[in-house]
């Protein structure tokens, strides 16, 4: 299948861990010329003049940006059931990086994307956004806001040519994850402390009907695709890669 992105400028968001990593090499194997923005190597997502600033470094090495992944996002790092174990101040720095990340990069890729009548931008958001996920609120709250924007990017920049849409993961192995991991277990009495190995394996094999981990490659091979010319009819989706987790009729 020709995805038709060689050439093609990519810009993957939390791109230097995880998810974003894998997003970031699937699209290099494709062909395209990858920027990557992510704190790891200077770029605040949280912060739009740093923002502004990747933009313009991006355009100027690698020329007009095509394509949008962004999976720049953070937990509050605390175990967040019930609720009122977090402070409302807990939630502010996951609200500006998960959700004014989001409007921030938006903000700024989308003028040049509508002025060339075409691009494609693909958020990750989580399954967490959709089934009110208790295990850290702010976390699941701002999942929520980014499929429910991402609709409405894609409603505005259909007329456009440029197409949006979300893929959510359920559990895949990344340092996000493991927090989540060491949150809980930090909670336990002693004796009802798990490795994260064994606490990942029975929650997946208890959530997900295929009962597995998602690799970050599962993930990257629907984001690849989305970005793709074969899914040229493709906007306003949300999309699930969690082993059948959550299913919508
Ligand atoms: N791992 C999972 O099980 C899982 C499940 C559902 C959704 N997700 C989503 O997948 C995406 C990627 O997460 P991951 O699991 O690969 O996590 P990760 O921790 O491996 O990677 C996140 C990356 O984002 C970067 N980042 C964080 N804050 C940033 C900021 N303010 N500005 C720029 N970069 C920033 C980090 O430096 C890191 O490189 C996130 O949107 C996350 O919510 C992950």
């Amino acid at each position: 299948m020709d995805l038709e992105l060689k050439d093609h400028v990519a810009v993957v968001t939390g791109g230097a861990s995880g998810i974003g990593k894998a997003c970031a090499e699937a699209l290099e194997r494709e062909g395209c010329r990858v920027a990557v923005w992510d704190l790891a190597n200077g770029v605040d997502v949280a912060d739009y003049a740093s923002v502004h600033a990747a933009l313009a470094r991006t355009v100027a090495e690698f020329g007009p940006v095509r394509h949008l992944v962004h999976a720049a996002a953070m937990g509050s790092g605390k175990f967040g059931f019930p609720f009122t174990n977090l402070e409302p101040a807990d939630w502010k720095r996951v609200l500006e990086v998960n959700i004014l990340g989001m409007v921030h990069v938006a903000q700024a890729l989308s003028p040049a994307m509508v002025e060339r009548k075409s691009g494609s931008m693909v958020f990750i958001a989580s399954i967490a956004g959709q089934i009110g996920s208790q295990t850290d609120p702010p976390y699941s709250a701002s999942k929520a806001a980014n499929i429910n924007f991402a609709q409405c990017l894609a409603k505005d920049m259909a007329p456009h040519g440029v197409r949006v849409n979300t893929v959510n993961p359920g559990m895949v192995k990344t340092p996000l994850n493991e927090n989540v991991w060491r949150a809980w277990n930090a909670q336990q009495p002693t004796d009802r402390q798990k490795s994260y190995a064994d606490w990942g394996l029975e929650k997946v094999r208890a959530v997900a009907p295929l009962g597995r981990w998602q690799s970050p490659a599962d993930i990257a091979d629907m984001v690849v695709f989305l970005s793709s010319a074969r899914a040229e009819q493709v906007t306003g989706q949300t999309i699930n890669v969690d082993g059948g987790q959550v299913m919508h009729w």
